[in-house]
């Protein structure tokens, strides 16, 4: 690890499709910075001061030249548009059986949380070859957080849930970055990802002291909170009610339909009154600047646990 490294190592399933990408980029800026450059030096060596050569006969019609051209290097960049853009999709449409990670970032430190409970600062442990999606955000300004080994990088922004995955496909440590000037020791914002076999990452899930999961640190909060009061089971307020609610369509009152997913739930906490589920009428009072990022995340966990216990979907690893 001490000598000085070119290339991070590469430990993830999307590694090598992003390195192809990469070196064709490097590729075709390469040829065409040569072109450009062999063709000037070519011409300045050619036509200099005193050069016997040809200079009458210029090369009247040129629209051929023009049109093949444009039209190349239209198609050069469209073909790598598609590239880059089916990458990118890719790598923000995780799999379903993937593992959620919660990700907060804060000045200075990345806060992670398993769905058992277990936490973990500055520190991921994940197990090899199995799909990991992480849920990110920020408690206050703009951070990135980057995993060079694995070819990803995602702005933890305060206020909105990004998602992203990976397969790790190497067990080992890597270093884990925060990508985004976010003060006075941004520097310093970094740690480790260890990769574990499956069985030692169980034994290491085991070691640690979970204590309350997100979601059950989820259903107190919503009863502090007051959620409970009009959302409960026993409850007679005419509320929309959120078993089986996560990951299900939520028609609105304005005739979109939205999909019940993170974003939609963490919006509808802070935000009641911008997307009201079609008929219901919006009493619903704004938390915002009252539930914390990590509040909220345990409140979005518990909900989505409600969906697990009716839809009996498919198994999740680990919690
Ligand atoms: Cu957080 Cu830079």
């Amino acid at each position: 690890m001490g000598s000085l490294q070119l290339f991070p190592p590469s430990a993830s399933a999307h590694a090598a499709d992003m390195d192809w990408l990469f070196a064709a980029l490097l590729g075709v800026s390469a040829f065409i910075l040569l072109l450009v450059f062999g063709l000037m030096i070519l011409f300045c060596v050619r036509y200099r001061k005193g050069s016997k050569v040809e200079r009458g006969n210029r090369l009247g019609r040129t629209w051929r030249v023009e049109v093949a051209w444009t039209g190349l290097t239209f198609a050069a960049f469209l073909v790598l548009y598609f590239w880059g853009a089916t990458l990118y999709v890719r790598i923000h449409s995780p799999p379903s059986d993937a593992t959620d990670i919660y990700v907060v970032g804060k000045q200075w430190m990345w806060k992670i949380e398993h769905p058992g409970g277990q936490r973990e600062i500055d520190t991921l442990h994940v197990p090899v070859n199995r799909p990991v999606r992480l849920v990110l955000t920020s408690q206050d300004v703009i951070h990135d957080f980057a995993i060079p080994a694995f070819r990803i990088r995602q702005d933890a922004v305060p206020g909105r849930y990004e998602t992203l995955w990976f397969t790790p496909t190497e067990v080992g440590e890597y270093r884990l970055f925060c990508a985004e000037f976010c003060g006075t020791w941004h520097a310093r914002m970094g740690g480790t990802v260890v990769v574990m076999e499956p069985s030692d990452f169980q034994r290491w899930l085991d070691s640690q002291d979970p204590g309350p999961s997100l979601a059950q640190e989820g259903e107190a909060l919503f009863r502090s909170y007051g959620c409970s009061g009009c959302h409960g089971g026993a409850s007679t307020v005419h509320a929309p009610k959120l078993e089986g609610l996560f990951g299900r369509p939520v028609p609105l009152e304005d005739g979109r339909t939205v999909i019940a997913d993170d974003r939609y739930l963490r919006d509808s906490i802070l935000m009641p009154k911008a997307e009201i589920a079609a008929g219901y009428p919006p009493v619903m009072p704004s938390f915002a600047g009252q539930i914390g990022e990590d509040d909220l995340l345990k409140l979005v966990a518990y909900i989505k646990s409600l969906a697990d216990k009716t839809a009996g979907s498919a198994e999740r690893p680990a919690p």
